[in-house]
């Protein structure tokens, strides 16, 4: 089961993947996880991802492409895959197919979750995002128990520094004009599957569940 998330920042793409991957037991590779492991741990690749993620910009592709390419290469990946955050860009896309040609294989699944920019801002002000586990809450659609400490690890929980509105509406513009192209590639592709992430978040959780499922 290979599988790619789709979606505007904020839209759900994290907190679903992380739920699939853990359902399905495959692994969930996150490209923003990484590079926030990486600024974390002040490695040079950390060091450049930081200055676009700051500013709501797109790390450049051949940051991102060999990274994620090696990485579905490891042994936990051959029964299958969850990325989120990539691709993200068409030559990003385009890496991706070639590799997985290379090997007879394509994506089955590109699930991209809708929602519209004017409920993001809103999401993305409310998030909470564990320091350690990166386990993601919500202040008001998914509180954690208690405020300010991961229910999974008791690590704490902090307000991501590109979640602040002006850096969240530079996102949105990025993604409008260099991520949903993907929407028909992945169309013309045969794979995509469009769903309505306005919903509860178990609500789509169950949506998705059938789709892999059918
Ligand atoms: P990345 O970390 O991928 O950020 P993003 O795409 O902007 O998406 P987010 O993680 O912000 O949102 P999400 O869709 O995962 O939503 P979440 O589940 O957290 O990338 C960060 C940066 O890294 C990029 O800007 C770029 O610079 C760089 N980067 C990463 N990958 C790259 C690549 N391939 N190429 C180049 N650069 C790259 O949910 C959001 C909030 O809403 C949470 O609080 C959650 O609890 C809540 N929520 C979720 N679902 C619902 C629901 N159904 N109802 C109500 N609330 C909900
Ligand atoms: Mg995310």
């Amino acid at each position: 089961m290979k599988i790619i998330m789709l979606g505007a920042p904020g839209a759900g793409k994290g907190t679903q993947a992380k739920q699939i991957a853990e359902q399905y037991n495959i692994p969930h590779i996150s490209t923003g996880d990484i590079f926030r492991a990486n600024i974390k741990n002040g490695t040079e690749l950390g060091k450049k991802a930081k200055e676009y993620m700051d500013q709501g910009l797109l790390v450049p592709d051949e940051l991102v492409v060999d990274l994620v390419v090696d990485r579905i290469e490891k042994d936990d990946c051959q029964k299958g895959f969850i990325l989120d955050g990539f691709p993200r860009t068409i030559p990003q896309a385009e890496a991706l197919d070639a590799a997985l040609a290379a090997k007879d294989m394509k994506i089955d699944y590109a699930l991209d979750i809708e929602v519209p920019d004017e409920n993001i801002i809103d999401r993305m002000s409310g998030r909470r995002s564990c320091r350690e586990c990166g386990a993601i809450f919500h202040a008001k659609y998914n509180p954690p128990k208690s405020e300010g400490i991961c229910d999974i690890c008791s690590g704490e929980l902090i307000l991501r520094d590109d979640d602040k509105e002006e850096t969240v509406k530079k996102r949105l513009d990025v993604y409008h004009e260099q991520t949903a192209p993907l929407i028909s590639h992945y169309k013309s592709a045969g794979s995509l599957h469009e769903i309505d992430g306005t919903r509860h978040i178990d609500v789509v959780f169950d949506e998705i569940k059938s789709i892999l499922e059918a």
